[in-house]
């Protein structure tokens, strides 16, 4: 790609993909490297910018993330928080340890004309730090300060190197956009090359050159990620792509005709429609343990596709929706597995498929853009995401046609309550889960003894972390109520208010 490029240079701060988010929003291309491997980025890839961001340890510690600040020499850099103190640390100034930590809303009083910070509109500034500089790298100069942080911001303009203690790319900073944007465009004199349509157009090109005549397979699922895939390897390759598209029997009510329905008639004629509901609930007879149901659901698309061997076997290449997310965290030394997440759940070697990921660049509101300038329609686009494992991974305990159809049934009365209710926006993800524990209630003049339903609902930049939606007691009272009316099986209702982490997202 011949984008402009900023690179972000990872100190395991909370916020760095964030950084990267916040650069890409104002149209510039950015990646994050970690900073094991940023010298030689530096050196190999020849940044337009550097941005170095927070970290959770003192620059002081032994072994502590760093860089060798003489590979920025002539790159326009700015160092936020922890960056900053590494510019200080190895650029010939101090770093002090302080037993006062400054943590959150500071003031911040700016005290030199003309500088990056002097152009803020709101002083109000988000903080989260222990050292502080305490002497600056010669040729800087001290441009802010706050009441309890004598070095909020330096610069040296002339090497075009800055320095913020505080974290711009944070909302809780109101004018931080404004300093990322004038360090982008004011200083470092970036074009903003980054658009939408500049990145459909040169993924045909490269769709066409990696693939040329070939046919390539591409799975879908009816979510925004495979759908945005299929759109643009159809625009690109037309009718060498097939896509597939396996209903498991896991899907929310109404899903797999509606997915068929927009892939047949609105966007891919070629489509192969694999029915295998009898499969899958064979293969999950007995199994309640949820990695071990992770696995047989996996396990059974190689089966679908080993089945469908002559209608697959002249594909050589894998679409797959792999986004940029996956690959940090794939990359991350630090990673711990929490879950197996998987896309098409392996594949049989006689397919010995080359995978071509068109969006592994893109973060998921970049996918949805994409989406939308591919005419993909709304309720794809804006879809919420959805396991590969579908409901398997939302009922506890054995998953059975009859179980299913309670969690599907509950399931549509909560997301079209919030829909009638207009309460969609700004929530992440919403369904019902099934648990594997019966309770005694009483309907009618009759005892019952039956399942709870758990809605949840959360809000989430990224699913990385998560906060369960402060719905309306009223509204979770009337869900509650029609769900043990109208779906039998149900006597209980509950609402998970965990956020992730401790918890995660999915029950399972
Ligand atoms: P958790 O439950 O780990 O989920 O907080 C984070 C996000 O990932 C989705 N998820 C999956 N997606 N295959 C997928 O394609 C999976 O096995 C899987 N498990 C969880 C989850 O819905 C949430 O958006």
């Amino acid at each position: 790609m011949d984008h402009q490029l900023v690179l972000v240079v990872d100190f395991g701060g909370q916020y760095t993909q964030l950084i990267v988010r916040r650069v890409r929003e104002l149209g510039v291309y950015s990646e994050m490297v970690p900073w094991q491997k940023a010298e030689q980025a530096i050196r190999d890839r020849g940044p337009d910018a550097v941005i170095l961001s927070g970290g959770p340890k003192s620059v002081l510690e032994p072994g502590a993330p760093t860089i060798d600040v003489s590979v920025l020499d002539n790159i326009p850099t700015l160092g936020i928080c922890y960056g900053l103190q590494v510019m200080a640390h190895r650029g010939g100034g101090c770093v002090e340890s302080s037993s006062e930590r400054e943590y959150g809303h500071r003031h911040l009083t700016s005290i030199a004309p003309n500088s990056l910070v002097a152009k803020m509109a709101d002083p109000a500034v988000w903080m989260s730090h222990g050292d502080r500089v305490v002497k600056i790298p010669d040729g800087s100069i001290i441009t802010a300060t706050t009441a309890t942080c004598p070095v909020a911001a330096f610069e040296n303009a002339a090497n075009k190197h800055y320095g913020v203690q505080f974290h711009p790319e944070v909302s809780h900073t109101p004018s931080g956009r404004s300093i990322l944007h004038s360090f982008l465009f004011d200083i470092a004199g970036l074009r903003g090359d980054w658009t939408t349509a500049n990145f459909i157009e040169e993924s045909i090109q490269r769709i066409k050159e990696e693939v040329g005549d070939e046919q390539v397979l591409c799975a879908v699922s009816g979510g925004v990620d495979s759908s945005v895939v299929a759109a643009l390897m159809t625009k690109a390759l037309g009718h060498q792509v097939k896509c597939v598209f396996v209903d498991h029997g896991l899907l929310r009510k109404g899903e797999a005709e509606q997915v068929v329905k927009t892939f047949t008639e609105v966007f891919h004629p070629n489509l192969i429609l694999i029915n295998a509901h009898d499969q899958f609930f064979g293969a999950l007879k007995g199994v309640t343990e949820p990695e071990a149901k992770r696995k047989a659901i996996g396990e059974q698309f190689v089966v679908c596709f080993e089945r469908h061997r002559d209608d697959l076997s002249d594909c050589k290449f894998l679409a797959q929706g792999t986004l940029y997310p996956d690959v940090i965290e794939s990359g991350s030394p630090t990673a711990a597995k929490i879950k197996t997440h998987h896309n098409v759940g392996g594949l049989p070697d006689w397919m010995r498929l080359q995978v071509v990921e068109p969006l592994r660049w893109l973060f998921k509101d970049e996918v949805r853009e994409v989406g939308r300038q591919l005419g993909l329609p709304d309720d794809v686009v804006d879809r919420q995401p959805f396991p590969g494992p579908g409901l398997g991974v939302r009922i506890l305990g054995e998953v059975t046609p009859e179980r299913v159809a309670i969690v599907q049934d509950a399931d549509h009365i909560f997301r079209e309550e919030l829909r009638v209710q207009g309460l969609e926006a700004g929530i992440w993800q919403s369904y019902a889960a099934l648990l594997d524990v019966r309770s005694v209630g009483v309907m009618g003049d009759e005892r019952t003894y039956e399942q709870p339903i758990v809605l949840r609902a959360v809000q989430s930049e990224d699913a990385m972390t998560a906060r369960a939606v402060p719905l309306e007691f009223s509204f979770l009272e009337h869900v509650a109520h029609r769900i043990v009316n109208e779906v039998k099986g149900v006597n209980r209702v509950l609402y998970d208010l965990t956020s992730k982490p401790p918890a995660t997202i999915e029950w399972e």
